[in-house]
């Protein structure tokens, strides 16, 4: 697995230390031998199976390991978030309850999986085809029951929080992993499962089969890359998942930490306490880069999703924040922290964002509250309703098609009938898409 590429500029691991190559190679075994013994029982059981007969390697860091004291291997500057909850509490807490600490988790793992069980229903599009959930042995087993035959799977990981959708998937060919998106997700507004976005009939891409779409390991990879802290540590392109840092963490956003708590547990003040990516090193811009790697900065935005009409816009928050005139024109007093606590949950109670609206927009004279406001020119003041729920006009919900309702973060004039009229394609609006990646 050794490599001398390593993504997200983290230092390149050693090879396993002795002390850590024992454990590994006894639970290479049983991984083996459970493979061996699954395998066999699921050929057996039918012979049509074409998934995954992984049984054992759910086992994460973090979740379901904690994080060895010395490090996944000497040198190793990461030491887990739980290690930064004895001094930072507050932040700890309202992560442990934040979708980002919960976004990557084995399937087995989730209350879901034990409520699925023993759930069956015809596939959306092919009324022919029955799907069928089993909670057995401690595993989510799905079944695909068609005319021509039996295919089963022992689900591995369910990505996302479930705060709005659960996509289950199983790594197919472990040496180089493949991620086999299962056909159904799970939708929380719902309460049901139905087609896995881009798994349409209608809207066929390569890959995508009557049973799920098997990603190409590239793109395995982006998925963990974005729904973890560390993917590897040992470099490469590989999915790991002995040494993952799944979910994402404190040490994504602030980097590497084992230092700094070295540093503060040795009294360290001031510098020493520096960490890669520290609070007051933030610049607005560099903020919406570092959020943007994984909700899409408009750098990393495919030029026909930079449209202002495309719903599916919503989705990419910095991409929206951009366009905005309240970012472009507020000298860099404007970012993802005006209105919310990266450590948190999105607020639910929409009066919280009208309160950030109007410390800039409740015209000439009005006291910003937050001291990055105070500094700028008051914004003008609404000529509809100048007094609240400026959120539900100026940024409405939109479906993004996926049954999930997401908030378009582009904070404009928007006029009944706007988004027909709009220009498709390269225009004058675009241009207001900076691309700000050198
Ligand atoms: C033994 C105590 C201790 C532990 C453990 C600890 N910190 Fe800190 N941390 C501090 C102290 C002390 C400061 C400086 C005073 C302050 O801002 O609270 C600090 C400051 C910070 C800052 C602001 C730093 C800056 O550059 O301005 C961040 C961010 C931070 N810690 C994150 C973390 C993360 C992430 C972890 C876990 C990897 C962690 N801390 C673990 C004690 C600790
Ligand atoms: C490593 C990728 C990554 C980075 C970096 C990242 N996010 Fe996220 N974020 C996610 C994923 C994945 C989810 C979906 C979590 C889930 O499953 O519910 C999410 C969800 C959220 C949510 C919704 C939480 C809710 O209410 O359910 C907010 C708000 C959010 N992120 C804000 C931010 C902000 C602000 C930043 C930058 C400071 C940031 N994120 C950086 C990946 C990332
Ligand atoms: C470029 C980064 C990126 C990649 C790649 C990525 N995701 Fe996500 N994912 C996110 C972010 C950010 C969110 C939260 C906001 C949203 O839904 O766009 C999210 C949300 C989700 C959710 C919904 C979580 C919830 O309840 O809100 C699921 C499920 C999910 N992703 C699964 C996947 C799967 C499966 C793959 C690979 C096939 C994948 N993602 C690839 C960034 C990414
Ligand atoms: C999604 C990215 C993200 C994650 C995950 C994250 N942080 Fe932060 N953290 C930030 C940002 C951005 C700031 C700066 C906030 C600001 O300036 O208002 C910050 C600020 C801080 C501060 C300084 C607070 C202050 O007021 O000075 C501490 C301490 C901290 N984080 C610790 C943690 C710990 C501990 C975790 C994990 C439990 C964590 N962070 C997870 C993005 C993140
Ligand atoms: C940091 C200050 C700041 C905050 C916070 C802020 N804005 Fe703005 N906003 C501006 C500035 C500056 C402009 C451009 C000049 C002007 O309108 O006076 C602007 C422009 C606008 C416009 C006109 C857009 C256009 O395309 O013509 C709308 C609508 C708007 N803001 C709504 C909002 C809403 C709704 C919120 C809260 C969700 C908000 N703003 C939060 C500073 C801010
Ligand atoms: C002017 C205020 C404002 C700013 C700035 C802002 N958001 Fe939001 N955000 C909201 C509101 C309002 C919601 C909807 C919350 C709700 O009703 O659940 C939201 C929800 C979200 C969600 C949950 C999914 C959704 O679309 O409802 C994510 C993820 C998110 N924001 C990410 C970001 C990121 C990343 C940034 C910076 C690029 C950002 N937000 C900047 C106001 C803001
Ligand atoms: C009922 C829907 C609605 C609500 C609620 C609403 N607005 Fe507006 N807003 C509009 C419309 C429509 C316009 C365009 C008016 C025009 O130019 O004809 C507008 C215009 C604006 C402008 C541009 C003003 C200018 O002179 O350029 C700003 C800024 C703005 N709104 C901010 C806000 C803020 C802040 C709030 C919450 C306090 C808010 N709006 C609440 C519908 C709304």
């Amino acid at each position: 697995m050794a490599g001398n590429e390593t993504s997200n500029s983290v230092p390149r691991s050693q090879p396993a230390a002795p002390s850590l190559r024992r454990p590994l190679a006894v639970s290479a075994v049983s991984v083996l031998a459970l493979l061996m013994v699954a395998g066999w029982l699921i050929a057996t059981a039918n012979r049509t199976n074409t998934g995954s007969h992984r049984a054992v390697l759910d086992r994460l860091l973090t979740i379901d390991r904690p994080f060895p004291p010395e490090g996944r291997f000497p040198g190793d500057p990461y030491i887990g978030s739980r290690a930064c909850a004895e001094c930072h509490p507050g932040e700890a807490a309202l992560h442990a309850r934040s979708g980002h600490a919960v976004t990557l988790r084995p399937a087995s793992r989730l209350a879901l999986a034990r409520h699925l069980d023993g759930t069956t229903l015809a596939d959306p599009e092919r009324p022919e085809v029955q799907w069928s959930y089993q909670y057995r042995d401690d595993r989510l087993q799905l079944a695909r029951t068609a005319p021509d035959g039996v295919q089963r799977w022992v689900v591995d990981y369910a990505f996302g929080s479930g705060h709005h959708a659960t996509t289950f998937v199983t790594l197919v060919d472990p040496a180089a992993p493949r991620l086999f998106e299962h056909r159904l997700t799970y939708y929380r507004r719902e309460h049901r499962l139905d087609l896995t976005p881009g798994q349409h009939e209608d809207e066929p891409r390569p890959g995508v089969t009557p049973s799920g779409y098997l990603n190409d390991p590239r793109n395995s990879r982006k998925c963990f890359g974005c729904h973890s802290t560390q993917v590897s540590a040992r470099g490469g392109r590989g999915i790991d998942e002995e040494t993952m840092i799944p979910n994402v963490s404190c040490e994504r956003c602030h980097g590497p930490g084992r230092a700094h708590v070295a540093a503060a547990r040795g009294g360290a003040s001031g510098d020493r306490l520096t960490l890669p990516f520290g609070p007051d090193r933030w610049t607005a811009e560099s903020q919406m880069r570092l959020c943007g790697t994984c909700h899409r900065h408009p750098s990393r935005a495919r030029p026909d999703q930079l449209r202002p009409d495309d719903p599916q816009l919503a989705r990419f928050q910095p991409v929206g924040i951009i366009q905005s005139r309240c970012y472009r024109q507020s000298g860099g007093g404007f970012s993802c922290l005006s209105c919310h606590d990266p450590h948190a949950r999105a607020a639910g109670d929409r009066a919280t964002y009208d309160a950030v609206c109007l410390s800039c927009h409740a015209g000439p004279g009005s006291r910003p509250q937050r001291a990055v406001e105070r500094s700028q020119p008051a914004a003008a003041r609404c000529p509809i309703r100048p007094g609240g729920d400026c959120v539900e006009c100026h940024m409405p919900r939109v479906d993004s098609g996926q049954h999930i309702l997401f908030t378009d973060h582009w904070i404009r004039i928007r006029r009944p009938g706007q988004s027909r009229t709009m220009r498709r394609g390269p225009g004058p609006e675009l241009d207001l898409l900076v691309p700000t990646e050198p």
